[in-house]
C-alpha cells in the first residue's frame, strides 16, 4: 500500500459563514506542525499548507499528484500581506479594495522569497485573499500564508463539496473541513497584472467584464478562453489536462447541431447536458445543467454534473455550449477543457 494514504485524517463539520474557533484552531495547529488541510473557499475547495514550509508544501504535489512545474497560489487573509508577497505598486489601492476578499487571483513579481516548490522558481507569484469566512479565519489562526492548489487529484475536476473532498482524500491529508457546497463552484479568476493592462489568464468566478469595468481595460487571450494552446512561459499549469471526467464528453456549440445530434441518433449509448431550456426540444435521456437565465447555478452545478454523466452508465456525454459573458466565460473554458475534441462516436 501507498505509505501516504496511511495518514490520519480529522473531519471536521465546520460552518464556512461561522466557523467554530476551536475547529478552525485544530487545522491552524496541523499548519503549522507542517501538515496538510483541505478547506472550502468561496470558489472551489484548497488542499493547504504552510507556503513557508517546503517539505509541507511538497506533499501536496505527492497527494495530488500533481506535476512540480505547476505552481501553488498563495492564500492570504489581508492586503498588507498580499503587498507583502508580490509587487502590486502600480496599482490603485481602491482597485485592489474590490477585488478582494474575492475570486480573483493576481499573479505580478516576487517579492518574498517562498520555496521554489511553491512558484516552481517563477520570479512571479499568484495571490489571492478568499471571501469565505472560514477559509480567513483559518488563514489568520495559521500565523501563515497558505499555498493551496484545488484540492481535486490532478487531472480531475475540481472539488466543490466536502463530501467529495472525504471520499478522496481521507487518509492522505491532516484534516478536512466537513463545510458542504463552495458558493461559486468554479476557480478563481486568474489575472496578470504585469503589463500596461490586466491579462486574464484563466477566467473564472470573478468575470471579466468587472476587471474591465474596475481597470478600464483588460485582455482575455484565446488561450483563456481555451481555443488555443496556452503560453506554458507565462502560465505554465496551463499546459497540463485539467478538468477531465471520467467519461468522453464531446461539446456540440451549435445548438442546432446539438438538437439534430440528440434527437436523430438511435442509440441510447449518451446523454445530453443541456439547459432546462434546451431540454424541451430533446428526445434523450438528460442531465439538467440549470436554466440559461442563471449562468451561476450553472457554474455552481458544473463539475457535480460531470459526476452524474460520469455515474449514468452511458458510453459518452455530449454537453451544449452558454453564452461566454460573465460567469459563463469560465463556464465554457473549463467545458472545452474538459471535452474531447474530435468527432462524435459513430
Ligand atoms: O479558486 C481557486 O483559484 C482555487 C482555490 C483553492 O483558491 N485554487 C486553484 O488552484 O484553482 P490550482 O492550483 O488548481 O490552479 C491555480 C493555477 C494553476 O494553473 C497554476 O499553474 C497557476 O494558477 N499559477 C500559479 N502560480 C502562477 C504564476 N506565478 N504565474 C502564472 N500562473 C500561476
Ligand atoms: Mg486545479
Amino acid at each position: 500500500m501507498d505509505p501516504e494514504s496511511t495518514v490520519n485524517t480529522i473531519v471536521r463539520k465546520v460552518d464556512q459563514i461561522n466557523p467554530n474557533p476551536d475547529d478552525v484552531k485544530i487545522a491552524a495547529d496541523i499548519i503549522k506542525d507542517g501538515g496538510t488541510v483541505v478547506f472550502p473557499t468561496e470558489t472551489v475547495y484548497g488542499l493547504g499548507a504552510d507556503a513557508y514550509n517546503k517539505s509541507a508544501c511538497r506533499k501536496i504535489f505527492e497527494i495530488k499528484r500533481r506535476p512540480l512545474d505547476n505552481p501553488l497560489i498563495i492564500h492570504v487573509d489581508s492586503i498588507p500581506s498580499a503587498f507583502n508577497l508580490i509587487d502590486l505598486d502600480r496599482i490603485d489601492k481602491r482597485i485592489i479594495e474590490k477585488l478582494w476578499p474575492g475570486p480573483i487571483t493576481i499573479v505580478a513579481n516576487s517579492r518574498a522569497v517562498v520555496p521554489d516548490i511553491v512558484s516552481s522558481g517563477l520570479e512571479t507569484l499568484a495571490v489571492r485573499i478568499p471571501a469565505n469566512p472560514l477559509a480567513l479565519d483559518f488563514i489568520k489562526a495559521s500565523k501563515t500564508y497558505i499555498a493551496a492548489p484545488s484540492a481535486n487529484l490532478s487531472t480531475m475536476t475540481s472539488i466543490v463539496d466536502s463530501s467529495e473532498a472525504i471520499s478522496v482524500l481521507n487518509g492522505l491529508v491532516n484534516f478536512i473541513f466537513d463545510s458542504g457546497r463552495t458558493f461559486f463552484g468554479i476557480e478563481s479568476t486568474i489575472v496578470d497584472v504585469r503589463g500596461s493592462m490586466p491579462h486574464v489568464l484563466r477566467p473564472g468566478a470573478f468575470t471579466s467584464e468587472e476587471i474591465m469595468q474596475l481597470f478600464g481595460r483588460s485582455l482575455v487571450d484565446p488561450e483563456a478562453r481555451g481555443l488555443k494552446e496556452p503560453n506554458v512561459l507565462v502560465a505554465p499549469g496551463m499546459k497540463y489536462r485539467h478538468y477531465a471526467p471520467d467519461i468522453p464528453l464531446y461539446l456540440i456549440e451549435d445548438l442546432d447541431d446539438l438538437i439534430d445530434f440528440c434527437n436523430m441518433r438511435k442509440k441510447n449509448d449518451f446523454v445530453a447536458l443541456v439547459s432546462e431550456e434546451m431540454s424541451k426540444f430533446l428526445h434523450c435521456d438528460t442531465i439538467i445543467i440549470g436554466s440559461e437565465d442563471n449562468p451561476y447555478q450553472i457554474a455552481r452545478d458544473l463539475f457535480p454534473n460531470l459526476k452524474k454523466a460520469e455515474n449514468s452508465g452511458k458510453s459518452f456525454a455530449v454537453i451544449q455550449s452558454v453564452r461566454e459573458m460573465g460567469i459563463g466565460l469560465a463556464v465554457m473554458n473549463r467545458i472545452r477543457k474538459a471535452s474531447i475534441k474530435g468527432p462524435l462516436p459513430p
